[in-house]
Parts: structure tokens; sequence; C-alpha cells
């Protein structure tokens, strides 16, 4: 089968296609015929291991020293079951899935094993028949990460929300998610995205180049900051963000926790995504064979939503 393998930590280039024998699943996994992935946030850091000194030793013990000891990266699948271990019961072959693999990666690759049962960083669900591979390949990581961050806000009908780095991946998909909780919805992005932003259904978008949403008159009831690492100053966001807080107002951080994944929280989105109130935001699509294109690209920092990795087979 095609896989993307990476040898060292990098640049791009040092994701390599190559030619593997596909994978065996254990009695309680199933085997996924891979069609669409994702180049995530996760995923370029996973690559490149560009990290300070204390987290980086951290990061190293847990996925590999000089190198990650899962050579195919990829937390992202879209794809169709192959075959299923022996004690596996929800699955069969043929079922329409798509998911998170979690630690175990993979998902850069013509075939990949996933656990039939949800861990506490991996999950799987049936995809709706509406929704393509390319699609759920794009709704899966803001779908399985944003809700656990916005259940921190306990969001109510009519509550006013600020989702700062609306146009990424977890701010398009929190964006969407907290309208569908009935809240009043901000999104914080720049000029170019400001017309995405609004078109997923946020009451008021502002222009992070333009305005300073933490000295507006508004107070929210819950800000969700959806900004990456090391893009702004994080402690003082928290400080600045204080003070556009309401009374009981709740401040969350996609940098602070380690959210759990939840197959349920794919399965809301499917059920959201049914009746068109949740849309998968595709910011550009790249075949396997250009995945280092897609990383540089993601390397920008620029990504509008998401980047979808499409897999052809013979
Ligand atoms: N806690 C965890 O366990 C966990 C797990 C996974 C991921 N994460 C975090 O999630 C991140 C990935 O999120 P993502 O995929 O949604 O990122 P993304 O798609 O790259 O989105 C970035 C967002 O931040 C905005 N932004 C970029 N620079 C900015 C700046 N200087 N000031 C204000 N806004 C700025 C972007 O807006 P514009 O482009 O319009 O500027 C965009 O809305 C990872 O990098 C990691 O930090 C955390």
């Amino acid at each position: 089968m095609k896989a993307v393998v990476c040898k060292k930590y990098g640049p791009p280039e040092v994701l390599q296609l190559s030619e593997l024998p596909k994978p065996v699943p254990k009695d309680n996994e199933v085997v996924v015929k891979n069609f669409a992935s994702a180049v995530t946030g996760s995923d370029v850091l996973i690559r490149s291991a560009n990290l300070p000194l204390i987290i980086g030793l951290m990061f190293r013990v847990v996925i590999g020293f000089t190198k990650p000891r899962k050579p195919i990266l990829g937390l992202i699948f879209a794809g169709e079951i192959e075959s299923v271990g022996k004690y596996v019961k929800r699955y069969k072959k043929g079922d329409q899935v798509y998911g998170f693999n979690g630690s175990s990666f993979g998902a850069y690759a013509g075939f990949l094993c996933v656990s039939e049962n949800e861990t506490k960083e991996s999950c799987l669900v049936i995809k709706p028949a509406d929704m393509s591979y390319e699609e759920a390949a794009a709704v899966a990581y803001g779908g399985v990460l944003a809700p656990y961050y916005l259940e921190k806000g306990n969001i109510q009908k009519g509550q006013k929300v600020l989702i700062y780095g609306a146009s990424g991946a977890f701010g398009t998909t929190s964006v969407q998610l907290a309208k569908n909780l009935g809240a009043e919805v901000t999104g914080v992005c720049s000029t170019r995205n400001v017309e995405l932003v609004k078109s997923l259904g946020a009451d008021r978008v502002i222009d992070y180049k333009k305005e300073d949403f933490t000295g507006s008159q508004e107070r929210y009831d819950f800000i969700l900051d959806a900004v990456p690492h090391g893009k702004i100053d994080k402690k003082n966001l928290k400080t600045l963000c204080k003070k556009v807080l309401s009374p009981n107002g709740k401040f969350a951080s996609i940098n602070e926790g380690s959210p759990k994944v939840k197959a349920e929280y794919l399965i809301q989105l499917n059920t959201l995504f049914e009746k068109g109130d949740f849309k998968a935001v595709i910011d550009r699509k790249y075949p396997i064979e250009q995945i280092a294109e897609a990383h540089k690209y993601v390397d920008t920092g620029r990504k509008k939503g998401n980047v979808v990795i499409t897999v052809e087979h013979p």
C-alpha cells in the first residue's frame, strides 16, 4: 500500500512516500481502506518536533527520541472498512467510517488499523451517506477537539460567545457549534477570513488587524481562545480577556487541558451535518503523493479551516 513515512523529525521533506505491506488488525481492530486524511496543526508539530526544550523532551519520550516510533503519521482518516478483527462486533466490511486515530497515527496511508472501541485519544464513527470522505476528513479534527473546549463554557441559548481564531480548524468548528447551541457568536480573525467566518453563521466578525476586542465595551459569557500556541502571548491574552467577560463569564484556551476524544462528539456533528446545520471547511486538497507540499502550506500558519489529503486506490 501507499504510505508516507517520517524517518526523522524536520521540515516537510522528511515525509517520504513508500510502498509498505498492509497492516494486520488486532482482534479488536478494524482495517480501514483510507480515502482521505487531513494535515492538522498537530501533524505538523509531530513532524517537526519544534518545541521548547522541556516540552520537547517530554514529547520525545512519548513519540520517539530521534524519530517518531510510529513512522506513518496522520491522525485523521475517512474510508471504508476492509476487514475486521475476530472480536469486532459493531462494524463490518463495507461500513463507511471516519475518525481520529490519536497517537496510533497511521492515516497517511492507503490502509490503517483502528480500535473498534473509543479510547481516550481515538474514535471512529459511521460516516453519513451524504458526507463525502473529503468532508469527513475535514470535520474530524475540529469535530473531536472543539466540543471538549466548548463544554467548558456550558453555553446557554442567547449567551454571548467569542471565538478568537475563528477561521482555523478549531475556530470554524467552534463558531458553527456555538451557533447551534443558540449563542450569539462573535468570531475574531484576520481581514482575509472575515467573509468565511460570516458565512459560517457568526453574528459579528472582528478583524484583529483593525480592532482589539479586549478593549471593547461588549461583555461575553464565554471566550474560547482557538489561536495556536506561539502566535500570541497567551498569558497576557487571558488577563486581557477577563476585562471583557461578564461577571460569571468563562475563558478557555485550546492550549490548556488534555481533551478526551469522544465518538459522541462526531455523532452529534453528523446529525447537524445531515440537517444542513454544519459544513465542512476545506481550504485546499492535495493527493497523498504531494504530502510535503501540504505540510509546507500548513507550516505557513495561514490555512483556513482544513487541508485535506486524498488517497487514490488502484
Ligand atoms: N490542547 C490540546 O491537546 C491540543 C490538541 C490539538 C491541537 N491543539 C492546538 O490547536 C492548534 C491547531 O489549531 P487549528 O488547527 O485550529 O489552527 P489553524 O487552523 O492554523 O488556525 C489558526 C487560527 O488562529 C488565527 N491566528 C493566527 N495567527 C494569529 C495571530 N497572530 N493573532 C490572532 N489570531 C491568529 C488564524 O486566523 P487568521 O489566519 O485569520 O490570522 C486562525 O483563525 C495547534 O497548533 C495546537 O496549539 C491543542
